[in-house]
């Protein structure tokens, strides 16, 4: 649309519909002039064919036309989305019975002229209904700007926010104390930050076709490759230990590397952004634990069975007054409990530098849990806890039997000290692929959140002082059951009790 000049009117367009080409005629020759652009049209059917091309400021309609007349055509055009507003003036001959009149302003008509047409009178309507084209025009043409200038102000608002946040990315890319990049949908780096450059020692400059495997050790880049060629292949996010040579001194050190694919909203991969975080110092803490906990409790160990052995042989010396006796019993029963303690510890350090042997051998776990059970009853009875077994039938099973005593020992005590006072249930049950053991308490259960962390080492969800322990039962337990290739699954909540079962293959 170009805008007319502000002296000049813009030219609209008039279409004339009549049978007769000289009432056709004689009608331009009225309106003739450099504000109009006119056009014929001799039949409804043409009439109609040109006001669906483009729109007009006012139709002058002659009533009487063979085919269709006036008013048939008139009703068409008001039909039509396109043409519905535009104004129709009816010409008619002089003398027109009413009723025609009448229907013509039923159908919306503003105007009605007789024949012969007043040439000063026609030109008064049709310049009225023009300028209010023209006004319309200009409106719409204005709202139009209007858009036009709020839509090109909120892209420009966009791209500031946009570059803005952009920029607060790599801000805070910059600032981290890990390494980041950006990749391709390929795996091709795309950006690296100031922490990896400094730390692979790679030249941040030409980026192209390289990928972070460059920095990895040699000695693992195969296997971490074939990982992470898959991950890009597949669209799944990698996650790996793997170690990166650091530039500064050629050390190898353990790193966390994740990567997750950035995708569009229809789920295409765009590109990958990946993290890899130094483990190396937590890596060798823990190892240094392991090793203090392993050399710490082979040494508690011997002295403590020499101090067993000799209560023991006090405790079996003849003629001890009553009292002595009763405190060299708790003395042992102490001591017993520090045997266990360190037990424990050992077995920690042993799953963790992976040396928990197992030593099979056909037995049945129903007589197991009557064991185990046995030895509980008279613990728990003093704290008014019963325990009953459920364990209709030998349940046989090629196992480790000391380490599952162990494992029902760990349950059957935590039952104790979490479900205090309360009934106790175990149960034995087998089918011709599984075993399992259960031991159900109605205690003080476990929150649903705190459940996958109680099997963790040395964590636990309730306070030291109200119930002991370390944390190492469960961890034990389930690492002695994973061994043997079965699980131990959890079902409780809070207040509601616990019931472990321990699903072994048999
Ligand atoms: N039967 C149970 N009812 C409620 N909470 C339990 C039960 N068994 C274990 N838990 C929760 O799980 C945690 C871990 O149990 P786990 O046996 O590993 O450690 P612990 O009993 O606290 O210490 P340890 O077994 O080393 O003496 C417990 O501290 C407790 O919070
Ligand atoms: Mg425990």
């Amino acid at each position: 649309m170009s805008q007319a000049p502000n002296n000049s009117v813009e030219p609209v367009d008039i279409l004339l519909i009549d049978d007769r080409t000289e009432d056709l005629l004689a009608l331009a020759h009225v309106l003739a002039g450099p504000e109009y652009r006119v056009q014929m049209a001799r039949s409804g059917a043409e009439a109609l064919k040109r006001l669906l091309e483009q729109d007009f400021a006012v139709i002058l309609l002659d009533v009487f036309m063979p085919v269709m007349d006036g008013f048939e055509l008139a009703s068409l055009i008001k039909q039509r989305e396109r043409s519905q507003q535009t104004p129709i003036i009816f010409l008619t001959a002089a003398g027109s019975d009413l009723s025609q009149i009448y229907r013509g302003y039923s159908l919306g008509a503003v105007e009605y002229l007789n024949k012969p047409i007043d040439p000063d009178v026609l030109r008064a309507k049709v310049r009225i209904f023009a300028d209010l084209f023209r006004k319309d025009r200009r409106l719409e043409r204005q709202a139009e700007a209007l858009r036009q200038s709020e839509r090109r102000e909120r892209e420009v608002l966009l791209t500031e926010l946009r570059h803005n946040a952009e920029r607060r990315y790599l801000h805070l890319a910059e600032a981290m104390p890990l390494s980041v990049w950006t990749a391709d949908a390929r795996g091709n780096l795309t950006y690296t930050n100031r922490y990896w450059n400094q730390y692979t020692g790679l030249t941040a400059g030409d980026l192209r076709g390289r990928s972070w495997l460059d920095a990895v050790d040699p000695a693992e880049r195969e296997a971490c490759g074939e990982a992470w060629r898959e991950a890009v292949a597949t669209g799944q996010p990698y996650e790996r230990q793997c170690r990166l040579l650091r530039a500064g001194d050629g050390a190898s050190r353990w790193h966390l590397s994740r990567a997750v694919p950035e995708r569009t909203e229809s789920g295409q991969i765009l590109g990958w952004v990946g993290t890899h975080a130094d483990i190396e110092d937590a890596k060798r803490a823990i190892l240094a634990r392991d090793e203090f906990l392993s050399i710490a409790s082979h040494e508690l160990r011997t002295p403590l069975t020499a101090l067993k052995l000799r209560l023991q042989s006090v405790l079996h010396a003849r003629d001890l007054p009553d009292k002595a006796q009763h405190r060299l019993d708790s003395a042992v029963t102490q001591t017993e409990r520090l045997e266990r303690l360190i037990e424990n510890l050992l077995d920690v350090s042993r799953i963790t530098t992976g040396h928990l042997d197992l030593e099979s051998e056909v037995f049945d776990l129903s007589e197991l849990a009557q064991d185990v059970t046995e030895r509980f009853r008279e613990q728990a009875a003093r704290g008014g806890t019963s325990v009953e077994l459920a364990a209709p039938e030998p349940v046989l099973g090629r196992w480790d039997r000391l380490r599952l005593e162990q494992v029902a020992t760990n349950l059957l005590s935590n039952a104790l000290k979490f479900g205090e006072g309360h009934p106790i249930e175990v149960a034995v049950q087998g089918d011709s692929s599984h075993a399992t053991l259960t031991v159900a308490d109605r205690g003080i259960g476990i929150a649903p959140e705190n459940v996958d962390r109680i099997f963790h080492q040395f964590e636990r969800v309730v306070g030291h002082r109200t119930y002991g322990g370390l944390g190492m039962g469960l961890y034990i337990a389930q690492q002695i059951v994973q061994a043997h290739g079965g699980s131990v699954r959890v079902e409780s909540s809070s207040g509601q009790g616990s019931r472990f079962h321990v699903i072994l293959p048999r």
